[in-house]
């Protein structure tokens, strides 16, 4: 049986039956500010506290910002830094402009790769996978691209969360399919106030729940209780 990795928030943990399947592709959906990159760096800070070198690939946010934006967090994440247990690739920058027959997902592979293979990196978080198909007009090959981008990086040995833009949650992305599981980030209006969840929509080869449990910030990152949100 592969191992199972920690995603850092406890209480999704056990609902994961331990964590997530060591050498999957995961993705982790969700509307603006729902929490996506504090999930996919929390993963990393789980993995970098049980030495699991942890590689974060930026495709819109500079790798600066994201550090800065997580700082408040107790996720160790300049030591971790510095220390190389948690690595950042700026693919906002080196991604020349992809031609017919050098297309995007092409460099993020082979960047990856790299960068896996030779720092001997466990647990991989692409932020976010938009970017990668924004030049495409048509959706079949926007799909077609994100469902060759998962097919290589399952043939890289490590464990990855790809964040996905949701903007209607009806409204499946090829990734939702083409990966491993897929878990969902609410956040939305409801009797006049904010309200947070995490749903896990699927988890393959696991019996999952899929309820909508209540999700909050705090110094720890994400957190998730017991209580059921419930959509009215
Ligand atoms: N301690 C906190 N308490 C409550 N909300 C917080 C806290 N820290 C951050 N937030 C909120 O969380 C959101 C940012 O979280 P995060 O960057 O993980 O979301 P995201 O889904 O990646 O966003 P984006 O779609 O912009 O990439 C912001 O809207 C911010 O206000
Ligand atoms: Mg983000």
């Amino acid at each position: 049986m592969p191992a199972k990795l920690s995603t850092g928030i406890n209480y999704l943990d056990s609902l994961l039956e331990g964590g997530l399947t060591e050498g999957r592709v995961y993705v982790v959906s969700g509307p603006p500010g729902s929490g996506k990159t504090t999930f996919g760096m929390q993963f990393l800070s789980a993995g970098a506290r049980l030495g699991d070198r942890g590689l974060f690939v930026c495709t819109s946010s500079k790798p600066k910002s994201v550090v800065a934006d997580v700082a408040q967090f107790n996720f160790n994440i300049i030591e971790n830094y510095k220390a190389k247990r948690i690595l950042f690739l700026d693919m906002t920058e080196k991604t020349p402009f992809p031609s017919k027959e050098r297309r995007k997902y092409m460099f993020y592979l082979e960047r990856i790769n790299e960068v896996v293979a030779t720092m001997n990196v466990k647990r991989v978080v692409i932020d976010s996978i938009g970017p990668l198909v924004m030049h495409l007009k048509k959706d079949q090959m926007a799909e077609e691209e994100i469902y060759l981008l998962l097919q290589g990086l399952q043939d890289i040995k490590a464990t990855f969360i790809i964040t996905s833009e949701m903007n209607n949650f009806r409204d499946y992305g090829p990734e939702d399919f083409y990966s491993s599981g897929l878990i969902y980030l609410h956040h939305f209006l409801q009797e006049k106030e904010m309200v947070r969840a995490i749903q896990v929509m699927k988890m393959r080869g696991s019996k999952v729940d899929s309820d909508m449990r209540e999700l909050q910030f705090n110094s720890d990152g994400l957190s998730v209780s017991s209580k059921l949100i419930m959509v009215e």
